[in-house]
Order: structure tokens, then C-alpha cells, then sequence
């Protein structure tokens, strides 16, 4: 797996912080609700696992299984249910708990479907993000990071299902995906 790696990019570390950096700021604004937090899988889990132990409030969790991407590493638009939520969110405070937004497609196919289920108000926590590459107009209410364009690993995030279990977050050489 190692010698795959090109760069690590966030340090076991450095996520540490932000994710409790992001836990602060999500039991501050959703103090006194108890929202339903909803992780995408598989990319989030890694990441949904750290931060729910950083918020201080009551709260549900929640997974939603998608797929976009298929074993590329290009989003085909097209978006399949594979697991849908075992709740309803019906009149509550949804947090979506995303790894990465890179086109948003996926993002706002997620956000159509969630929506039509009548939700009291749904916002977005996105471990990462890369504004570059954004096909549609979609706010985000927590980020962790923003980075260039370059297709990245670990800490949940995979390429063709591998790397998942990388502590850290990292760039692949480019003769592994192309
Ligand atoms: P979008 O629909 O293009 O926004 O794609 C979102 C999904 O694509 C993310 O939730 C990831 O699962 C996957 N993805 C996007 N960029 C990367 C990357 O750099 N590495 C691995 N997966 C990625
Ligand atoms: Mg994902």
C-alpha cells in the first residue's frame, strides 16, 4: 500500500484537530436539537466515527449508501441507491456526513432525495472539498479542508476500494489510477 502513496497530504494529526474542531462548532450550532447525522457510505464512515464522538449532544445516526463513481476515479452523474436510511427524517435536523465533494453531483442528487422526505433542515459537513472541480452551486455548512485537484486517499477514502484503512490522507502516484 505504502509505496502506492505519492504525498501525505493531512497527518493523522492534523485531521485530529480538525475534527475536533468541526465537533465544537456542530454541538454549538445544533444545541438543544437532536439531529439525525447521516454518513455516505462507504467514504464518510471513517471520518463520521471521529466527529460523532466530538459532539456533545443527543443524536441519531444514520447511513445512506450511493454510488456515482463506480471503479473510476470520474463521477459518471448518474447516482444508484444502494442502502437507503433505516429512519425517517421526517421533521427533523439532519447533518449529511460527506468524505469528499469534488463535481457536487452526487451531493446535490442526495440533497434532491432527502429533501422531497420533508426534513425540519438539512445541512452538510464535508470532510473535504475541491471548489475547482464544482459542477453545481451547492453550500456547504462544514469543511474541513479544501484542497487542489488531485485525486486523494485514505481515511475512509478509497480508489477502487483500496486504501480505506490509511490512517492518513494522502495523494496516489499517478501510475496507480491512470
Ligand atoms: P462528486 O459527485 O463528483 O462530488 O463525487 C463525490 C464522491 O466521489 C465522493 O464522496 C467520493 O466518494 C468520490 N471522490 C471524489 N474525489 C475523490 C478522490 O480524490 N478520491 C477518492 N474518491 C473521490
Ligand atoms: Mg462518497
Amino acid at each position: 500500500m505504502k509505496e502506492d502513496i505519492k504525498q501525505i497530504i493531512y497527518s493523522e494529526e492534523v485531521i485530529k484537530e480538525k475534527v475536533d474542531e468541526l465537533g465544537k462548532r456542530i454541538t454549538e450550532d445544533f444545541s438543544g436539537k437532536n439531529p439525525i447525522v447521516i454518513g455516505v457510505l462507504k467514504g464518510a464512515n471513517v471520518f463520521l466515527s471521529d466527529l460523532i464522538r466530538k459532539i456533545n449532544i443527543p443524536l441519531i445516526v444514520d447511513f445512506i449508501d450511493v454510488s456515482s463513481y463506480g471503479l473510476s476515479t470520474e463521477t459518471s452523474g448518474v447516482v444508484k441507491i444502494n442502502k437507503d436510511l433505516d429512519f425517517s427524517i421526517e421533521d427533523k435536523d439532519i447533518l449529511i456526513v460527506e468524505d469528499i465533494i469534488d463535481s457536487g453531483l452526487t451531493l446535490e442528487y442526495l440533497l434532491k432525495n432527502l429533501k422531497s422526505r420533508n426534513p425540519k433542515t438539512i445541512r452538510i459537513c464535508s470532510l473535504l472539498d475541491k471548489p475547482e472541480r464544482r459542477r453545481v452551486d451547492i453550500k456547504v455548512d462544514y469543511i474541513g479542508f479544501q484542497i487542489p485537484d488531485e485525486f486523494i486517499v485514505g481515511y475512509g477514502i478509497d480508489y477502487a476500494e483500496k486504501y480505506r484503512n490509511l490512517p492518513y490522507i494522502a495523494s496516489l502516484k499517478e501510475e496507480v489510477y491512470r
